[in-house]
């Protein structure tokens, strides 16, 4: 998104020569701050920033709600897989948006007959360490609320609820978003709001410990939209029209035109019907790999684009069809095109290590998108299996065989809708990956090291380093040096295993 001429120098200096992030290693350069101070927050579009660069894969064996939920509260984003029901996709996007709605429709309610003896007791036995609660009749209407005030003025534990509870509550109808709910807490200063049907009847409670937790949030994690409900994004096909109709009836932060050839004209044609109705609507096409596709997209309306021809872990694309631009090439060649645009790319596929992340960054890429590295995780949807003692877990292509043969299958991301199943031709595999533990573990190192690599490159933050990075291309010597060797393993690191140079 930014100019760099020496990096514009460096590609110039390899314009026939596609450079993956193996083939670059980036230079240190000064810095006047500590890795623990850099800035990880980037643009997934032109109008969603996330607080950490990643962004978990459109994959019907990486992202589903507990990919989604699990990436935003560490402050990026999941894209729903578009391998399901068009209806079945969106629960799971709704299953994020919902999760931190601070909204609690299995409130502890009291009835009026209690006496504070006996609402004491229970709080004692059950561990509530809560004063404040809905008081409800027998028919789930509430009466009124009682509060901590309420008991510790109380001029004896034998006196009930209906005593000594509130009856002037404000209360706020279903549907309240909770930002409102949160402001007529802080108004009113009270503890609890409880949320009334018209008819009287009781259905939940808004917290303001809970709100305040969440609307102030642990500063740089979660990833939450203006009503401070968790981010999320869903994949559509380029003829999935129906598709996004059916997700659109709920919120989605970004819709992900998902195809393996991006520069094409259903794609094109698909983010432009979505940008004419639904003007507002956040909108990622991909994947390319060009300055052309870029710009023809960026005119279409696309407010972000992804960037990937054949670098994922599982893909044959480049194997069976002979076309693909190794990533670093493809990430700087569709950043140069977007710079002035305003519109950001994501590097999807090839992530390995953490090292690669600044590499991506440095060719121009705002965020990645990475599908391997969370597929062994606690969250990802894939089947884990035992393989000779070790836990593995299941690791598809959206192009192997049997992502496209399934119902609602991915076949039309590889053209290839209206083929008989065993016509169709594969540009992925299946396999597995080894069982990681939970995505925030991951996260964790990867934020580490891209932390570490902004210390090392003299850049705080994102932006700085795609406009200073200075990469120099290595060899395979370089890159032999570069990962461990001439050692033998006894212990395995949270960051690095055997066999990870490639070898
Ligand atoms: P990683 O390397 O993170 O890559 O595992 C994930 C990305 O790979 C793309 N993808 C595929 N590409 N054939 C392909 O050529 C496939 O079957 C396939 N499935 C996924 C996709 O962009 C994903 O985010």
């Amino acid at each position: 998104m930014f100019d760099n001429a020496p990096l514009d120098e460096f590609m110039d200096h390899h314009r026939f020569l596609g450079l993956t992030y193996d083939d670059v290693s980036l230079v240190t350069q000064y810095a006047d701050f500590l890795p623990a101070d850099a800035d990880l927050s980037t643009q997934l579009t032109t109008g969603i920033r996330l607080n950490i660069p990643f962004v978990s894969a459109a994959m019907d064996t990486v992202t589903e709600a507990d990919m989604g939920i699990a990436m935003a509260l560490a402050g990026g984003m999941g894209i729903v897989h578009k391998n399901l029901d068009p209806s079945a996709q969106r629960t799971e996007v709704k299953r994020v948006k919902y999760y931190l709605n601070g909204f609690l429709v299995k409130a502890r309610t009291i009835s009026p007959e209690m006496t504070i003896a006996e609402v004491e007791a229970m709080k004692r036995e059950k561990g509530f360490r809560f004063s404040s609660f809905p008081v409800i009749d027998g028919n789930r209407r509430l009466l009124g609320v009682v509060t901590g005030s309420q008991f510790r003025y109380a001029a004896s534990e034998d006196l009930t609820i209906g005593e000594i509870m509130r009856t002037d509550t404000v209360t706020a109808r279903p549907g309240i978003s909770m930002r409102e709910a949160y402001d007529i807490l802080l108004r009113h200063k009270i503890s609890i709001l409880p949320v009334v049907e018209e008819d009287g009847t009781f259905a939940g409670i808004y917290s303001f410990k809970d709100l305040r937790r969440i609307v102030k949030g642990k500063r740089g994690t979660e990833c939450v939209d203006e009503n401070y409900s968790l981010r999320v994004g869903a994949a559509v096909g380029p003829a999935d029209r129906e598709r996004v109709e059916i997700l659109l009836e709920s919120p989605v932060d970004v819709l992900v035109v998902d195809t393996a050839h991006g520069h094409t004209k259903g794609v094109i044609d698909m983010v432009k019907w979505i940008k004419t109705r639904w003007p507002d609507q956040q909108v990622v096409a991909g994947n390319i790999a060009t300055g052309d596709a870029a710009r023809a997209l960026v005119e279409a309306g696309a407010d972000g684009v992804k960037v990937g021809i054949g670098p994922g872990s599982i893909c044959t694309t480049r194997v069976i069809s002979g076309v693909g631009v190794p990533q670093f090439s493809a990430v700087y060649e569709v950043a140069r095109a977007l710079r002035g645009t305003g519109v950001p790319a994501i590097a999807d596929g090839g992530i390995k290590q953490s090292g690669d992340v600044p590499k991506a960054i440095a060719a121009g890429a705002c965020t990645v998108m990475m599908g391997g590295v969370l597929a062994g995780t606690d969250e990802g949807p894939g089947e884990r299996v035992l393989i000779r003692g070790r836990q593995y877990v299941v690791y598809r292509g959206m192009g192997s065989l049997g992502a496209m043969q399934q119902r609602h299958g991915s076949a039309d991301r590889y053209g290839q809708k209206d083929v008989d199943s065993p016509k169709l031709v594969p540009e992925g595999i299946e396999g597995v990956v080894p069982y990681t533990g939970p995505v925030a573990g991951i996260l964790h190192q990867f934020c580490g090291g891209l932390r570490a690599s902004l210390g090392y490159n003299g850049c705080r933050t994102i932006a700085a380093l795609q406009a200073g990075a200075r990469p120099v291309r290595i060899t395979s010597s370089g890159k032999r040096e570069a990962h461990p060797h001439d050692v033998q393993f006894i212990k395995d690191s949270p960051n690095y295993q055997t066999g990870e140079n490639g070898d």
